[in-house]
């Protein structure tokens, strides 16, 4: 399969981190130090299938299709305001499509599998087209009282059209369970017979074993799919990361023995928009003409369960 179209959408309110600070015991200069986070986008009025369906739509003008070319959506989606239908049902009929619809949840690295999946049903053989979204809203999944998380996540959507054809060289996926570094408890609603002592159900995390793992995994994966396309570090134009935290993109960044040139990143603008990073990181640069026929991409990807995938790629556009 190949790329043959991008979108990406984000919501209207832009949170700096000195309106962070006018709540929380926060900086400017710690959110910048730690993270590398300026602003981010945040919803408020609007609703995330909308976000969704609108970089789905620029991706689909670019790639030069209509929504009933589609053969399959898969949407990466972590939370939003339906636990059912899952959102990919609900973006099918906004766009007028009528393919079959299915949601991953791969937490950040949604987008990795999503791809991986999309490939094995290319290599099925029945498949022209295929859109993968990555709609996320962590913004819904923090407490706002809480500095170690709600600073670090905005919300957004990132999309791409894959069609038929040779861009995808090689992935690298693993999974590695846990349930400590990274989670959500969904509380069970009280029944006449049931009652359960849970915790309530704001976003945990262990940020230092979530950056250890992260700079591991994203090393390992990032090596195996070179191996496998049988490529070299310095071969690779653009490396597109998880854009969760400067700090991991520029550790993995110098471990590579790369330079800022190939690792580019709009974590400053959006914070960490979990899967939907890459995707709109990959957009941007594609509507700046960035990207030229040919080049050699590699996108890495870590996340909640751990889940970690990388992918190596040559631009189709
Ligand atoms: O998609 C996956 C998402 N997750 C990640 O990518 C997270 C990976 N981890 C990280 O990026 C970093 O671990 C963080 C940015 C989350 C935290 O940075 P750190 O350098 O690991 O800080 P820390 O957790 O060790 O905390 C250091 C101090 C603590 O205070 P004490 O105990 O030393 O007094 C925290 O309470 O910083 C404090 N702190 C804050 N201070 C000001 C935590 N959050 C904040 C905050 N503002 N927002």
């Amino acid at each position: 399969m190949k790329i043959t179209g991008t979108g990406s959408a984000s919501p209207s309110l832009t949170v700096s981190n000195e309106m962070l600070a006018t709540f929380l015991d926060t900086s400017d200069e710690w959110i910048q130090t730690r993270t590398g986070i300026k602003t981010r986008q945040i919803i408020s009025t609007e609703q995330l299938k909308d976000l969704a369906a609108e970089a789905s739509i620029i991706a689909i003008d670019e790639a030069g299709i209509k929504a009933p070319d589609l053969d399959y959506i898969i949407c990466s989606n972590t939370v939003n305001e339906y636990v059912t239908p899952a959102l990919s049902c609900i973006l099918q009929g906004m766009l007028g499509a009528n393919c079959p619809c299915i949601d991953l949840n791969g937490a950040c690295s949604g987008f990795i599998y999503a791809l991986d999946m999309a490939d094995a049903l290319f290599k099925r053989g029945n498949m022209e087209h295929i859109l993968v979204v990555c709609a996320e809203e962590p913004t819904r999944m923090v407490d706002w009282t809480r500095r170690d998380t709600s600073v670090l996540f905005g919300d957004g959507a990132g999309a791409v059209i894959l069609s038929k054809g040779e861009g995808f060289k090689s992935f690298k996926l693993s999974t590695i369970s846990n349930t400590e570094a990274l989670y959500q408890i969904r509380k069970l609603q009280d029944s006449p017979f049931v009652k359960k002592e849970e915790e309530d159900g704001a976003l945990v995390m262990k940020g230092q074993d979530v950056f250890k793992l992260a700079v591991n995994c994203s090393l390992s994966d990032i090596k195996e799919v070179l191996r496998l396309a049988g490529i070299k570090a310095d071969d690779v134009d653009h490396y597109l990361l998880h854009q969760a935290n400067m700090r991991i993109i520029d550790t993995v960044m110098r471990y590579m023995g790369q330079t800022k040139r190939n690792f580019p990143h709009n974590v400053e603008r959006y914070g960490n928009t979990s899967s939907a990073s890459i995707p709109m990181l990959l957009d941007e640069l594609n509507k700046k003409r960035k990207l030229k026929t040919g080049q050699k991409m590699v996108f890495s990807a870590f996340g909640a369960g751990f889940t970690t995938g990388a992918c190596m790629l040559e631009w189709t556009i």
